[in-house]
C-alpha cells in the first residue's frame, strides 16, 4: 500500500518538477503534496504523514463508499425486478421526486446489513460509567456495529432478511426507538 502510494506521489512530483503543471495540482493528491513542499518548516508534513493521509482517505473515502453503493445496487436492482413484474416502468417525472424516498431506505437497509465499517474502537481514557457497566480507565472497548445492526431485540426477528421498509418511518421507528443500534457513521465525535 504505502509503495503503490509512494510511486503515484513520485509520478505526481516528476511532473510537477518538469512544468508540466503549473502546481502540483487542484486535487486532493496536489493539496497532500503542497503541505509536503511547504517552505514552512512547522507547516510542511513528512513523508509518512503524506502517505497516512492518501491510506485515510482512501480508505475512509472510497472503500466505504464504494462498497454501499455495491450493495445498494445489487438490492435495488433486486426489489425492482420484484416491482417490475407490478408496475408498468415510467419515464422520469416531478411526481418521481417523492420516491427518492424509497432509495433512501434502501441505501439505510445496504448499510444496515453491510455496514463497510464493522466495529468501532474506543480508548477509554478516565473510568466511565455506561448505565449499570462501570468501565475502567483505559480498557479498549469494541462497539459491533455489524453485531448491533443484527440484534433481533432491536430490529425484530426478520433482522437477517432485506427489508428497506422497515425505515420508511425513521430510524427510531425502525430501531424500537433504539436509535444508536443503527451506526453505520458512527454516532458522531
Ligand atoms: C458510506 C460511506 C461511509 C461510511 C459508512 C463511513 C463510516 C465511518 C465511520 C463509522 C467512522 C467513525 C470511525 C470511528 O469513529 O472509529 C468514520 C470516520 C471517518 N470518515 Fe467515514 N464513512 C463514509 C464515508 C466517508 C467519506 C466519503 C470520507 C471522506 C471523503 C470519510 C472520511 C472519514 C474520516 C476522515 C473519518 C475519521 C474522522 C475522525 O477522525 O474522527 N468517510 N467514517
Amino acid at each position: 500500500m504505502r509503495n503503490s502510494i509512494r510511486e503515484i506521489i513520485k509520478k505526481r512530483e516528476e511532473k510537477a518538477a518538469i512544468g508540466d503543471e503549473e502546481s502540483f495540482g487542484g486535487d486532493y493528491l496536489g493539496l497532500v503534496l503542497k503541505a509536503r513542499h511547504d517552505s514552512n518548516d512547522e507547516k510542511r508534513i513528512s513523508v509518512d504523514e503524506m502517505v497516512d493521509e492518501c491510506k485515510t482517505i482512501y480508505f475512509a473515502g472510497h472503500e466505504t463508499t464504494n462498497t454501499v453503493l455495491a450493495w445498494t445496487v445489487f438490492f435495488w436492482h433486486s426489489t425492482l425486478i420484484v416491482k417490475r413484474k407490478q408496475e408498468r416502468r415510467q419515464n422520469p417525472n416531478p411526481g418521481g421526486i417523492a420516491k427518492l424516498k424509497t432509495v433512501s431506505t434502501i441505501i439505510n437497509e445496504s448499510l444496515r446489513l453491510y455496514p463497510p465499517v464493522v466495529s468501532i474502537e474506543r480508548k477509554v481514557n478516565r473510568e466511565v460509567r455506561l448505565e449499570k457497566l462501570i468501565v475502567p480507565a483505559n480498557v479498549e472497548v469494541a462497539f459491533p456495529t455489524l453485531a448491533i445492526q443484527h440484534e433481533p431485540e432491536f430490529w425484530g426477528q426478520d433482522v437477517q432478511l432485506f427489508k428497506p421498509d422497515r425505515f420508511v418511518q425513521g430510524v427510531a421507528k425502525a430501531t424500537n426507538n433504539s436509535i444508536a443500534a443503527f451506526l453505520p457513521f458512527a454516532t458522531g465525535p
